[in-house]
């Protein structure tokens, strides 16, 4: 391993899960732990990148010398991601987005006897990956995941082709040591070309170095 392989290069990565207000007092979120996207961080800076870490919510401690810009809804998230992926090289999305939320959010608690049909509107949030995918393709590496629960390699390999990203780190919730909150994961690399690489049970910092190898492996024309 070239140690300082990405000198040079500005990485945007984000981790961590978004959540969507329901009230002051509820919301709407998921499982992320931000452990994948801020191994990706820590991997990335100690190979010599200048990155910037765009974390919802998390359990990591944060990383020194690592540019963090803490968000929490999806929303938030795009804009800074955006933001942030118009100066950069390789863009990473570890981060679990909420696909929906809350149409309108309560300015008060919501009560009890004001739910009729307890029912919560909602309403689709941006795709962050597919607008990052549709922006900046052609001059920017940028890589997915996807969290599946069945036909990983088959609906992972469509989140390549409709969200236009050079590849797709695919892990399953259901198998052991991958997913949400463990210090390992178990992925298969995707690409644009219909590649696959079905990779073993490794640390999460492990894998991301391999993330890393195959981002820094394609060449976009600047
Ligand atoms: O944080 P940990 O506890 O370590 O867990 C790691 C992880 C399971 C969160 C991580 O490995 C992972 O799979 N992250 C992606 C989770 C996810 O949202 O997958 P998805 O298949 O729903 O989304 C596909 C891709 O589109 C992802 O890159 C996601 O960041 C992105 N996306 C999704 C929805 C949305 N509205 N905007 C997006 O950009």
């Amino acid at each position: 391993l070239d140690s300082a392989d990405l000198t040079g290069k500005k990485i945007v990565i984000s981790a961590g899960a978004t959540q969507e207000k329901i009230d002051p007092v509820r919301f709407i979120t998921n499982h992320s732990t931000g452990k994948m996207g801020f191994a990706l961080a820590r991997a990335a800076m100690l190979r010599g990148g200048q990155v910037t870490l765009v974390a919802g919510h998390n359990s990591c401690e944060p990383i020194t010398g690592i540019k963090t810009i803490d968000v929490s809804s999806a929303d938030e998230m795009r804009s800074s991601i955006i933001n942030e992926s118009e100066s950069a090289d390789i863009i990473i999305m570890a981060a679990a987005v909420a696909d929906f939320k809350p149409s309108a959010v309560s300015e008060n608690k919501i009560k009890k006897k004001n739910l009729n049909d307890m029912s919560i509107a909602l309403s689709k949030n941006p795709d962050i990956l597919k607008e990052l995918g549709e922006k900046f393709d052609d001059k920017k590496t940028i890589v997915g995941f996807a969290m599946e629960t069945e036909d990983l390699i088959k609906n992972a390999s469509e989140k390549c082709v409709n969200k236009n990203v050079d590849f797709i780190v695919a892990n399953n919730l259901k198998t052991t040591g991958a997913g949400f909150g463990t210090d390992t994961n178990v992925a298969s690399l995707i690409d644009r070309y219909g590649n696959i690489s079905e990779l073993p049970l490794m640390d999460k910092f492990e894998l991301s170095n391999i993330i890393l190898d195959k981002a820094l492996s394609i060449n976009k024309s600047k």
